[in-house]
């Protein structure tokens, strides 16, 4: 090995030769044999300085302000502030390091290997580290099914806790005004956020309302994500409470299928956010007289229109100027009144 230190010791003056020209063969050569000599000593060589002894320890937080003083100050308003302030939490004076895992390495390395920070994890890591405290919140009860957790959007995906958040909601805080909410959804959801720009629409585009009174970010056991109010049922009707029932007479769709078969709920170029142009349109699609096989004198889907309907006229076409309670009614089977 020592041969080949001291000729690896010759390699600068061998390359010198080289440029200037001089006995090039011979350099050549002698360089093609210590190459890789030289390239394995020098991958040895920083290995010298000794690595501290052991797992890294809790520093506290005047260690990590003496490097990040811009971080550490700005902290001072981050809700996270109060793992400081209640000693029962078990966290006093390592605030830094409830999310960042013990810097003492880090601290005197000053190498980012070294210290947690969740943007470089994968998704599912970085949220293990907030759900270590915000695991029992109850909104956190369908993380599992969220589209989010799922897709690799983690909690810092949403939550900036160093930078404002879009919309400017401050850093470290849940987005809180349905602006802000809003722009934090539509940074992703570009084709959702269109579809509130139609001229039927609920009013997210003013700033009347956001995403999250409709959906739940963190996951919902309702399909689409769609948040529960009251239990399980579907947060319309938390706004929409007279479509809510139960009805003596239910309208079958409406509890079943849900608001959303005859409704486009972001917006519909249809007057009522309804999915088609025109009201028997929607009716017709599950009322029609077409026969169906083995379904008898009631469609498969809904009844057939008995025979008075003489759809050829525009007066049988309105079918919700008769049929009013088309959501349910509580005096009429046929949800005349
Ligand atoms: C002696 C100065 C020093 C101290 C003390 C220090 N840091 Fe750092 N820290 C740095 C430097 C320099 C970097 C940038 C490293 C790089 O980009 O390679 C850094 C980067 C980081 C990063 C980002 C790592 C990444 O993946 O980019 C985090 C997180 C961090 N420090 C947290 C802490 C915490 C928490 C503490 C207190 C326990 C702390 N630091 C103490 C100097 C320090
Ligand atoms: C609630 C968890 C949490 C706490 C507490 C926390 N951080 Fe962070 N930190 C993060 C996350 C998440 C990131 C990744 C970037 C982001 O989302 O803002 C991060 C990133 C960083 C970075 C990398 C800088 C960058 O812009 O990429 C540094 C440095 C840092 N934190 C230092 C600190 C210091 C110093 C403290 C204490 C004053 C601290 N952190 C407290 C969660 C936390
Ligand atoms: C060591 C425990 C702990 C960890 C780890 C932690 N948090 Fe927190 N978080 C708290 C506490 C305590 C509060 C303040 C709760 C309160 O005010 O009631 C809080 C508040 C918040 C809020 C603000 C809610 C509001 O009022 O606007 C958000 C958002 C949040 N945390 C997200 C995160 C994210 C994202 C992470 C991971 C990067 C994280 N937290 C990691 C304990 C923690
Ligand atoms: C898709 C974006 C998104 C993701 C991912 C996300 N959140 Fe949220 N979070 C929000 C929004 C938006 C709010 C505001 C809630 C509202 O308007 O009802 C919020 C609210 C919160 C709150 C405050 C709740 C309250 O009402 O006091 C906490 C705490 C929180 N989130 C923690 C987390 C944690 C922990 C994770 C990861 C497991 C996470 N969030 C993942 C968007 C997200
Ligand atoms: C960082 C990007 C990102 C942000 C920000 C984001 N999402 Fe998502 N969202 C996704 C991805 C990825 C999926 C899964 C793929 C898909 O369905 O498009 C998803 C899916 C969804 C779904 C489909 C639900 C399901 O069960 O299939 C809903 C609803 C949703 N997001 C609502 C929201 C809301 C509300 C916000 C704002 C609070 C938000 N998202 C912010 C990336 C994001
Ligand atoms: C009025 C309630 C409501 C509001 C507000 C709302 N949504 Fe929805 N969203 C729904 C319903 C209901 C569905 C299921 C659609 C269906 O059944 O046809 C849905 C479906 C979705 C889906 C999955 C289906 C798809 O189109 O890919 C995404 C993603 C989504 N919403 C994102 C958003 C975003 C982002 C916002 C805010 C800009 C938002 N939603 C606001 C009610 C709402
Ligand atoms: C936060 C309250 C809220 C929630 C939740 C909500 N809506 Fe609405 N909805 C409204 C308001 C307010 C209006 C009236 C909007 C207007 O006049 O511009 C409205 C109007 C409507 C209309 C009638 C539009 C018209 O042109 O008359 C339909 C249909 C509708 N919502 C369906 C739904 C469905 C379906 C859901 C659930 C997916 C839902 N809404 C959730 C508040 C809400
Ligand atoms: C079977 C189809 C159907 C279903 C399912 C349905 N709707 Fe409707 N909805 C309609 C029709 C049709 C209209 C228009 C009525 C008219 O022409 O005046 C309407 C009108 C509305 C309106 C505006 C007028 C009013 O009555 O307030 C709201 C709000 C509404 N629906 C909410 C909902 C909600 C919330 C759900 C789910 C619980 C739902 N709808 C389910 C067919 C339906
Ligand atoms: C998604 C399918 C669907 C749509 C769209 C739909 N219906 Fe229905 N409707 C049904 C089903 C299913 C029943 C229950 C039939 C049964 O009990 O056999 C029903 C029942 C009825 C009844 C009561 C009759 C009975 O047999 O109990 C009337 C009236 C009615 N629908 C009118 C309408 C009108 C008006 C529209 C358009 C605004 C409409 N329906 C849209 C599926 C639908
Ligand atoms: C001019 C008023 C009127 C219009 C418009 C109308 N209907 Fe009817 N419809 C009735 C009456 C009245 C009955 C009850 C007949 C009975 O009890 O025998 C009825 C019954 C029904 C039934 C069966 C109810 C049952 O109890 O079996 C269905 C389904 C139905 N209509 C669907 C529709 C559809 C779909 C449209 C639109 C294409 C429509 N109706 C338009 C007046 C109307």
């Amino acid at each position: 090995m020592h041969r080949f230190r001291r000729a690896v010791d010759h390699l600068p003056a061998a390359i010198g030769e080289i440029r200037r020209g001089a006995g090039f063969p011979v350099a050549a050569a002698f360089l093609v044999l210590a190459l890789p000599f030289y390239t394995q000593l020098r991958a040895q060589e920083p290995a010298a300085p000794a690595e501290p002894a052991g797992p890294a320890t809790y520093a506290g937080d005047e260690i990590c302000q003496a490097c990040h003083e811009d971080i550490f100050k700005a902290f001072e308003r981050n809700p996270h502030r109060v793992l400081e302030r209640v000693k029962a939490r078990g966290w006093e004076g390592r605030n830094c390091e409830s999310c960042h895992g013990p810097g003492s390495k880090h601290a005197e390395s000053v190498s980012a290997e070294d210290i947690q920070n969740p943007a470089r994890l994968p998704a599912s890591r970085a949220s293990e580290i907030c759900l270590k405290c915000h695991l029992q919140q109850p909104f956190q009860v369908s993380r599992n099914h969220s589209p989010h957790a799922r897709n690799g959007v983690s909690c810092a995906g949403c939550h900036s806790i160093h930078k404002p958040g879009p919309g400017g909601a401050p850093a470290g805080f849940a987005p809180r005004k349905p602006a802000a909410v809003n722009a934090q959804c539509m940074e992703c959801h570009t084709a959702a956020w269109a579809q509130f720009q139609r001229p039927h629409a609920h009013r997210l585009a003013q700033g009347a309302m956001s995403c999250t009174d409709c959906h739940n970010p963190h996951g919902s056991l309702l399909a689409n994500s769609i948040k529960a109010v009251r239990g399980n049922e579907p947060a319309c009707l938390g706004c929409h409470g007279d479509k809510r029932g139960p009805f003596v007479f239910e309208h079958a769709p409406v509890r079943l299928e849900g608001c959303g078969s005859c409704h486009e709920p972001h917006g519909s170029a249809n007057p009522k956010m309804l999915t088609r142009a025109q009201v028997h349109l929607v009716c017709l699609e599950c009322h029609s007289n077409l026969p169906t096989a083995g379904a008898g004198a009631r469609g498969a889907m809904g009844g057939i229109p008995p025979a008075i309907h003489d759809l050829r006229t525009a007066r049988y076409r309105n079918c919700t100027l008769c049929h009013v309670k088309v959501h349910g009614s509580h005096v009429n089977r046929a949800l005349l009144r």
